[in-house]
């Protein structure tokens, strides 16, 4: 019987650690702080609106209609279309955070 309680208890502490584990992952990808803005749109949206965010890019729109557009997509008239970025990882924070940071650099 003793043998089978060690391995009861071995098995309590392997889930409690995997428990841990998860729990520490989904802290890190949900964590703000790893997320910078600045960094992203560099990395992913310079190319189509550019470094001031000057192009297809209208500011004067409400943040809760561009914050959508970066999480669904826009179809342009002609390809490049704005890609959907929630299917990319991107959460509704992060897009709110791109939206305020492209507001910021346009001129
Ligand atoms: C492949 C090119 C491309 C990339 C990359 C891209 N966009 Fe776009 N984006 C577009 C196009 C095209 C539109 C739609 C413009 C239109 O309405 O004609 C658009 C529209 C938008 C809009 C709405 C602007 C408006 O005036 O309606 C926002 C906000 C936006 N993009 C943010 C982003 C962010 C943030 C990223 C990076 C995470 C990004 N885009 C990456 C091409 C791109």
């Amino acid at each position: 019987m003793k043998g089978l309680k060690t391995l009861t208890l071995a098995a309590a502490i392997t889930i409690i650690l995997a428990a841990f584990a998860l729990i520490s992952a989904a802290a890190r990808t949900g964590n703000a702080d790893d997320f910078n803005a600045a960094d992203t749109y560099k990395a992913k949206c310079v190319a189509c609106h550019g470094a001031a965010a000057e192009k297809k890019f209208d500011a004067t729109q409400a943040d809760a209609d561009l914050v959508q557009i970066v999480l669904k997509g826009e179809k342009a008239e002609k390809p490049p279309h704005m890609p959907a970025y929630a299917e990319k990882g991107i959460t509704e924070d992060q897009a709110k955070a791109l939206v305020a940071h492209m507001k910021s650099i346009k001129k």
